[in-house]
């Protein structure tokens, strides 16, 4: 059974240091940084109440060695702006130096560097992650984001120490469960984005139970060449195209019947699609939205993702799941302005381990804590 954490459970803690993962595999001053960032507060602010010193751990990137471009190093003042805390980073490799570094340091709160700047991390190397382990007493995994990953920082480590789910991850696992237990009809799943093979898992796993599927992004110009249209040069996922062969041409598939291009290329939804689109959502009780409906960071091709949101935004009744990256993004840039996301909206942090989870797939961060 997962162990979720709580002011109850933290006492035996008091005084002691905990081991946190995160996940800032962002690309700073874009708008997912200060999501992914935001969204760890309440469990930092938790561990701090109770007395519990926290060092923050994650990856960034995909470096092969050291790659001074993926340090979490400016991480620390964005961490300690946001908690009005100060942060220490820890730069050291070596985990013993690292150890007496915190040990004999005020702080509270520490930030180690990279993890994947080693190996062990992403083979999920044993005695790594007991090196690890042993800069603190007690692990809480609160990175969703990479539970999907078998690295040493979030499922060997557990090995070696007690470990809970951190109230993100507690709330990502919760709100993605109800989404999919849920009876509720009409459900509805968006995908859009640039792979329609990363979305397949989702439409296999809902295709019985979804009663509407939305495309756009590159998933339709696929399924839209795979039916025969010629979409030009625009972005197909060729490989996939006998993979989707059974869901062509049936009835709860939507397919854009107007897109925008230029010169050869698809690179949003058109009006009529928004609308048809925006219709099913309004009527919809349950919806999973994971990727654009086009390229929205190109100047004229913002429209139909903006379209969605505004429907998703206005429905307040349906359980509502977004995530994805660049999803994520695409509200934050489309609406610069603070928007009002009701509490029937939960934006996951999520991209390939929200589409794992739904997917029904065992995510090895998650397994490792029951
Ligand atoms: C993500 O951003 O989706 C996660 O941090 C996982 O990153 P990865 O795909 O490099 O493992």
């Amino acid at each position: 059974m997962i162990k979720y954490l709580s002011g109850q459970n933290l006492k035996k803690f008091s005084g002691k240091t905990c081991l946190l993962r995160v996940d800032l595999n962002v690309e700073i001053g874009m708008p997912l940084d200060s999501y992914r960032l935001e969204t760890v507060i309440p469990t930092v602010q938790l561990l701090l109440k109770n007395n519990v010193r926290v060092v923050l751990m994650s990856h960034r990137g995909r470096p092969k060695g050291i790659d001074k471009e993926l340090s979490l190093k400016p991480f620390a003042p964005i961490f300690t702006r946001k908690l009005r805390v100060p942060i220490r980073f820890v730069g050291t490799l070596d985990f013993k130096e690292a150890k007496k570094e915190i040990g004999t340091s005020k702080n509270e709160i520490f930030l180690l560097e990279n993890l994947r700047f080693l190996p062990g991390e992403e083979s999920n190397n044993a005695e790594f992650a007991e090196q690890l382990a042993s800069l603190g007493d007690f692990f809480v995994n609160d990175a969703f984001a990479v539970s999907h990953r078998a690295n040493a920082s979030v499922a060997a480590i557990v090995k070696f120490l007690p470990s809970y789910a951190g109230l993100l991850l507690e709330k990502e696992v919760k709100n993605l469960d109800k989404a999919m237990k849920s009876d509720d009809h009409p459900f509805t799943i968006i995908v859009g984005g640039a792979k329609v093979s990363d979305k397949l898992g989702v439409v296999k796993r809902f295709w019985k139970k979804a009663d509407d599927f939305l495309v756009g992004g590159s998933p339709a110009s696929t399924f839209l060449e795979a039916e025969g249209m010629d979409v030009g040069d625009s972005l197909v996922d060729a490989a996939t195209i006998p993979m989707i062969a059974p869901y062509l041409n049936a009835k709860k598939i939507h397919l854009p019947n107007d897109v925008k291009y230029q010169s050869t290329k698809i690179l949003d939804i058109g009006p009529k699609t928004v609308k048809e689109y925006a219709d099913v959502i309004k009527q919809s009780k349950v919806i999973i939205w994971n990727g654009p409906m086009g390229w929205f960071e190109r100047k004229g091709f913002g429209n139909g993702t903006r379209g969605i949101w505004k429907a998703i935004l206005a429905n307040k009744k349906a359980h509502i799941i977004v995530g994805g990256g660049e999803t994520v993004t695409s509200l934050k840039t489309l609406y610069p302005k603070p928007y009002a996301l009701s509490s029937n909206v939960f934006l996951s942090t999520g991209g390939g381990a929200m589409l794992a989870y739904l997917s029904g797939e065992k995510l090895p961060g998650i397994e490792a804590l029951r």
